[in-house]
């Protein structure tokens, strides 16, 4: 396998335990998970952008929390409906979403 492009890291609340209870799993971001799935096999992505599902990154009260390396980009309050702008204007453009980007 070649090292992707992007890789993606959506906070779902995961625990050590395998639980996943937390701040973004209660706002539904498995399911941003799963339309970053969708949107990356859709737009033929799947070689340049690795997404990961992650525990807490400790700023719970800005959440949903997607992280993109390399640049090291951190997205809050990320819902489904943003997936798609961040796939075409980041990853198949290169323009971070500014709106969404915690400064
Ligand atoms: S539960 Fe997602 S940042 Fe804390």
């Amino acid at each position: 396998m070649q090292k992707p492009k992007y890789h993606v890291f959506v906070c779902t609340s995961s625990r050590i335990n395998g639980q996943q209870k937390g701040y973004c799993f209660s706002k539904d971001s498995v399911s941003i998970v799963q339309a970053f799935m969708e949107e990356i096999e859709s737009r033929d992505l799947s070689s340049d952008v690795m997404i990961t599902n992650t525990g807490c990154f400790g700023i719970c009260s800005q959440g949903p929390i997607v992280v993109v390396y390399p640049e090291g980009v951190w997205y809050k309050e990320v819902s489904v409906d943003d997936v798609a702008e961040i796939v075409e204007s980041h990853f198949e453009n290169g323009n971070p979403v500014e709106r969404l980007i915690i400064k």
